[in-house]
């Protein structure tokens, strides 16, 4: 199926709280309807997503809060020219999990200023045209990666993803919808693909 042109579409909200579960089945119900779908992640894999991923796992060591802020927005860039705008270019739908709202809420939260982190990346980084922000109950987000993992990664202490929650609240904008994500998974599925087929045009939902 032809776009009139392409779409970004992020997906955003603290650990556990279904957003990369919702991604991909959000990806392959798009691509079975026939629709042209690049899925991203963010970190990358790329160098600066490596870096990230090594801070993530064996915690920041000498990497300063303001270098590591500074890892998130290169690995972006090199994001945004390789892989976004291409495909944008291309007529795709880019579906994102996690942008740089997380850098906003995450880095904000180790007391960077959330708004000028927004206004920072959108010098360079296409807003996205919908942005879902999941939020559920932190209980449950604990319970998640609780099952999913064996250990917590630096991110994930508590009171640090109660202040990275309250930043996500913060974020306003007509591009932004906010998704309870504690009902069950093929629920939340729902309510993004109603608000996907709002987003291109379409009058049926299957
Ligand atoms: P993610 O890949 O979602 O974690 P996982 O797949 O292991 O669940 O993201 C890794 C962590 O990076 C997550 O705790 C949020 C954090 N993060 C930031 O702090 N700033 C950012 O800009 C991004 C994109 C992620």
């Amino acid at each position: 199926m032809k776009l009139d042109r392409g779409y970004l579409i992020a997906l955003e909200g603290v650990d556990g709280t279904g957003k990369s579960t919702q991604c991909g089945l959000l990806a392959d119900f798009l691509e079975a309807t026939g629709y042209p779908v690049v899925r991203l992640r963010e970190p990358t894999a790329g160098v600066w997503g490596q870096k990230i991923r090594t801070i993530l796992t064996e915690g920041r060591g000498d990497v300063s809060p303001e270098e590591e802020l500074q890892y998130f927005i290169n690995d972006r860039k090199e994001d945004v020219e390789q892989n976004i705008a291409p495909a944008l270019k291309q007529g795709k739908i880019v579906l994102i999990d996690r942008y740089y709202y997380s850098t906003a809420a995450y880095q904000g939260a180790l007391g960077f200023d959330p708004q000028k982190i927004i206004e920072d990346n959108e010098v360079f980084a296409p807003r996205p045209d919908l942005l879902f922000i999941i939020q559920g109950s932190l209980d449950e987000s604990f319970r998640r990666i609780e099952r999913g993992r064996e250990g917590f990664s630096s991110f994930e202490k508590r009171d640090y993803l109660e202040k990275v929650r309250k930043i996500f609240d913060t974020f306003t904008g007509d591009h932004i919808r906010r998704i309870n994500g504690d009902p069950p998974i093929e629920e939340v599925q729902q309510v993004l693909r109603q608000e996907v087929h709002v987003l291109l045009g379409i009058k049926e939902i299957s």
